[in-house]
């Protein structure tokens, strides 16, 4: 089969913000216990900080980490994460009917990210508690010097202000599961009267208001206007959260995720600019995709579980190679609409449904979704050209016309290069690809391809590299059936 790709120097999407290539670190299961932090562990460091995780998230090169939740947030008491550790109270999550000792908490994560190397994108809580304990919160983290709660900072060896720009004003609070879960009006006037609040202490903080849970809520898309009829002037980006899933063994289905993707940020944007409309506003609403991935293998094993465990083994996901392609197609969503989505987490990290998995006192290991992650992150900062794809599709009943490959271009110009990230969804046709770049002499420097006999191969801990990347010969610029790949060509000028 061939797929022609029709582009050029001067049709361009839009800038990508590094933020895009973000990742989220909830306080539940072994994300942090038995994830990030685990004393006594051979690689973790003086304060139980795994190394062997440190070093994969510095590998991904993850910008800003969200923290610390999610569902979790909506019954978390700041407070009680920071100070001694033998002084934290031992909380109920309710959210997750498991137990915290609040032994990783604000102060932790703040020095996690400083090892890590990424922003920190702190949640307030909205759910139990409100604007005093949200502006209580960003003074402790933020302000320098001089008031009790900076000074309290302080006397926690934190001399230097946290600096934390990014803040979310609660989470899914359209969801009935969400502990103080709210009517759309309820949370708009509080995310605004909270907004207004924080911006006070500082106008520069990056706020991001709840948008919907994901688009199959009943209240979609009219939380949206309403939550941004109230926010509009005070927020600055709207959150979407979507997860995907291959329930039904349904693989041309699963592979056309990104259509989704693509139609719930779309429709997003349309509210956003309507509102903007009747606001007769001059702003444009930024999105933050602030959680995306697959999520349904761990759905049954978890119903199994104890309440009130710590750490327990919840949503670990096993990846296969098919959720690594529609990872793949998911990014390559985000990166199209580059010019509206500015920040984005792949949820999560470490163990819950993430990238990353570790056995408690054992190795870490990529999963196979790590590895689209890791090059777009890697290869994916640059300028998203608006390309036009001919290639054969077919017939969806989910999604209707389905193209048979998932393409995108970026150009880095300060690189001198362009990078190719496409996925064939076909299952057993080879692609052979034809550039029609007009004003691009474009020359390959590497093709890197992610493919497997077997859709449904995971990594492990036995098997980590099941399901890793090769190198291709440049020859042809061909992609393989079922396959993620990424071209780097070099171009003049
Ligand atoms: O990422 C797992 C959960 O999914 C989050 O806690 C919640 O926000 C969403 O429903």
């Amino acid at each position: 089969m061939k797929c022609t790709i029709h582009g050029g120097r001067q049709f361009v999407i839009g800038s990508v913000d590094k933020r895009i290539f973000g990742s989220f670190l909830e306080q539940f299961g072994r994300a942090v216990y038995g994830g990030v932090y685990e004393p006594g562990h051979a690689s973790s460091d003086d304060e139980g900080m795994r190394g062997d995780v440190i070093d994969l998230v510095r590998e991904l090169d993850v910008p800003v980490v969200r923290f610390p939740g999610g569902n979790y947030v909506s019954n978390f008491n700041w407070e009680d994460s920071i100070g001694p550790k033998e002084e934290r109270p031992t909380r109920l999550d309710l959210a997750w009917r498991a137990t915290d000792p609040n032994q990783f908490g604000l102060d932790e994560f703040m020095r996690w990210t400083k090892k890590v190397g990424c922003e920190a994108m702190m949640v307030v809580n909205l759910g139990t508690r409100g604007l005093a304990e949200a502006r209580e919160m960003v003074e402790y983290c933020n302000h320098p010097a001089g008031s009790t709660l900076s000074d309290l900072r302080r006397d926690h060896g934190a001399d230097e202000p946290y600096g934390i720009k990014m803040w979310g004003l609660g989470n899914e609070m359209d969801g009935p599961w969400q502990v103080g879960h709210k009517t759309a009006d309820e949370y708009g006037r509080l995310a605004c009267e909270v907004a207004k609040a924080l911006k006070l202490f500082d106008p520069n903080l990056e706020l991001i208001a709840c948008g919907s849970s994901n688009s199959e809520m009943d209240t979609f898309p009219q939380w949206e206007e309403t939550v941004l009829d109230h926010t509009y002037d005070v927020v600055d980006y709207l959150s979407l959260h979507m997860y995907f899933r291959n329930d039904e063994d349904d693989l041309p289905t699963f592979l056309a995720s990104s259509k989704r993707m693509d139609g719930f940020i779309d429709t997003v944007i349309n509210v956003c600019d309507y509102v903007k409309a009747k606001k007769r506003s001059k702003k444009t609403m930024y999105l933050c995709f602030d959680e995306w991935n697959v999520w349904f293998h761990s759905n049954e094993q978890d119903k199994t579980l104890e309440p009130w465990t710590v750490g327990p083994h919840l949503l670990e996901d096993v990846y296969t190679f098919e959720d690594a392609l529609v990872v793949g197609c998911l990014l390559n969503s985000l990166l199209r609409h580059c010019d509206r989505v500015k920040i984005a987490c792949l949820a999560q990290l470490v163990n819950t449904i993430a990238p990353i998995m570790t056995e408690d006192g054992g190795p870490a290991w990529r999963q196979t979704i790590y590895w689209p992650f890791y090059y777009a992150s890697m290869y994916g900062r640059g300028e998203v050209l608006d390309i036009r794809l001919e290639v054969g599709t077919y017939q969806n009943p989910t999604y209707g016309e389905v193209e048979w490959v998932d393409a995108l271009f970026v150009h880095h110009q300060r690189e001198q290069e362009l990078v190719l990230f496409a996925v064939n969804r076909h299952p057993d046709k080879e692609v052979s690809l034809a550039l029609e770049l007009a004003d691009f002499d474009a020359e390959v420097i590497e093709h890197v391809v992610l493919e497997h006999n077997d859709p449904k191969a995971t990594n492990t801990r036995e098997r980590p590299d099941e399901v890793a990347p090769q190198k291709r010969s440049s020859a042809g610029l061909t992609l393989a059936p079922l396959s993620w790949n990424m071209v780097r060509f070099t171009v003049k000028g």
